[in-house]
């Protein structure tokens, strides 16, 4: 512990630290919280969280040892709190299981299986567009549309199960999502609640343990039925599935899965197949349907970038009702650029956590010892005024090609970066430019939310403090704007 307190930062109120201001203020000020401490202990800061020593790392060279390090992939003390939901996943588990799963399910992110789901993006979000227009004209909720067609998509391309919840305008695996993140963060800044038992008395414990039973209910069905249609013969050109072929071909993750319990029934069981389902259902939908919902409000704020955005589209497809390609993907230069900015104003996950293996020197820095928690923030560094001046501006200039070369490229970190990153970033990128350009193809977006009225929240993901309303109206084949 003495060798903690060398470690520059606030040392007050020793058992609960900085959690104690936090868990005092109001939500929405948690950020300008951390942003004050990080700006007082540049680089480097060490701080009580929880009663635990946790060092933030705020310096891109530093970041870029730990996040590019083989060895400090192990996760934080936040994410026990997630285990009675997603277990042992991909994104809690320890780093020798998270090693070999990792290596295992890389493949059924490729580019390919991308490629090959053009098609299955497309689908559901004309299917989400024709629901917007439905509305004619009055305010709607982007998160609910966006929530639904995030998860229709994820549960058809990696586990191959179609739910229709767009069109049976289900929300409650969504809302039990969000509910349970706020429960996990509320336990992470109460200490006392760490113990299972009293946990489970509270309220809010009481809500957490209900609506895990749902997610994973319905987790539980997805994998039922793509079991009981999967087809172990003809899998791989005609061939049955043996340990030869496994693999050979990309397929989406949840064959994967099966196969691996069909070849290894003693090492791969159902509950192993069902914390990776876990995992991947909620990190494969709610980030990509926060960023994109950010994204449309910005561009319904800012006349001038939504006529930069549509004469983009426009070019590509002039007055053609006709399904997005690869191809047309890769022209898409302009959007890329808004998503890129949307992801560093409001990085999707705020914050990321490594348990140190073993004792870490940075040189000039004092000694930080192992097993402490480092906190990594996407916020903090997408946040710097330094690297982007005048940050609270939404600006998608800033990742021309030029601009983005002149950058620290550990200063722009939305996917994290290093052997733990997000394996889904590709699936996220087609997903999100597939949805906006079919959105802007086809409606003038007006923003109804004002920027000022909205505050960041960090529920384990970032909220808005208000839900992101726009209005939608159909745009007319005229020959461009
Ligand atoms: C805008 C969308 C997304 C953002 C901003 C995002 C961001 C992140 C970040 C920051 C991490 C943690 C990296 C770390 O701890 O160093 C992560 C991990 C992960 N993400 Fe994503 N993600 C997005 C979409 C997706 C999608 C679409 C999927 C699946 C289809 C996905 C699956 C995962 C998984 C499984 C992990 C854990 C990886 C591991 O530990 O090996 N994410 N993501």
């Amino acid at each position: 512990m003495w060798l903690f307190r060398k470690i520059p930062g606030p040392r007050f109120i020793p058992l609960l630290g900085v959690a104690a201001e936090i868990v005092q203020a109001d939500p929405s000020e948690t950020l300008s919280i951390i942003q004050k401490y990080a700006q007082l202990y540049p680089g480097i800061l060490g701080a009580y969280l929880l009663g635990i020593p946790v060092v933030v790392l705020t310096d891109p060279d530093l970041i870029k040892t730990i996040l590019s390090s083989k060895q400090h992939v192990d996760k934080g003390v936040l994410y026990a709190f997630f285990k009675s939901w997603i277990s042992e996943g991909l994104i809690t588990s320890h780093a020798d299981k998270w090693r070999v799963r990792r290596k295992l399910l890389n493949s059924s992110f490729h580019v390919k299986i991308l490629e090959d789901n053009v098609g299955n993006f497309w689908k559901n979000a004309s299917y989400m567009v024709r629901c917007m227009l439905e509305k004619k004209s009055t305010p709607i909720k982007l998160k609910e549309y966006l929530s639904r067609c995030t998860l229709d998509i994820i549960s058809e391309t990696a586990m191959g199960v179609t739910l229709n919840s767009q069109k049976h305008q289900n929300m409650e695996y969504s809302h039990a999502i969000n509910r349970t993140l706020e429960n996990i963060l509320y336990r992470g800044l109460h200490p006392y609640l760490k113990k299972e038992w009293l946990w489970g008395l509270t309220r809010r414990g009481y809500e957490f343990n209900k609506d895990v039973k749902i997610l994973q209910k319905f987790t539980d069905k997805v994998v039922r039925e793509r079991i009981s249609k999967y087809n172990p013969k003809n899998e791989v050109n005609g061939n049955e599935i043996d340990e030869f072929t496994r693999g050979k071909e990309k397929k989406p993750f949840l064959d994967t899965l099966i196969e691996l319990k069909l070849l290894h029934p003693g090492s791969w069981k159902t509950k192993d197949i069902q914390e990776e389902v876990d995992t991947m259902m909620f990190a494969g939908h709610d980030t990509s349907s926060a960023t994109t919902a950010f994204a449309i409000w910005m561009i319904g704020l800012k006349d001038e970038i939504q006529e930069k955005v549509y004469q983009e589209q426009y070019d590509i497809f002039g007055d053609e009702i006709r399904e997005v390609s690869t191809e047309d993907l890769n022209k898409m230069t302009y959007l890329e650029m808004v998503i890129k900015e949307t992801l560093r104003r409001f990085p999707t996950v705020p914050m990321l956590m490594r348990t140190l293996q073993q004792d870490v020197q940075f040189e000039g820095e004092p000694l930080i010892p192992a097993e402490v928690n480092l906190i990594i923030s996407p916020f903090l560094l997408h946040m710097d005024k330094n690297v982007f001046p005048e940050p609270h501006v939404f600006d998608p200039e800033r990742f021309t090609p030029e601009e983005c070369s002149k950058r620290h490229p550990f200063s722009y970190i939305p996917f994290g970066a290093g052997p733990r990153s997000c394996i889904g970033q590709k699936f996220a990128m087609y997903e999100i430019k597939i949805i906006l350009s079919t959105v802007i193809r086809f409606c003038k977006i007006k923003s109804i939310t004002k920027e000022e009225d909205v505050k960041l929240i960090p529920s384990v993901l970032i909220r808005p403090s208000i839900p992101l309303e726009v209005i939608i109206e159909p745009r007319l084949p005229t020959g461009g704007s």
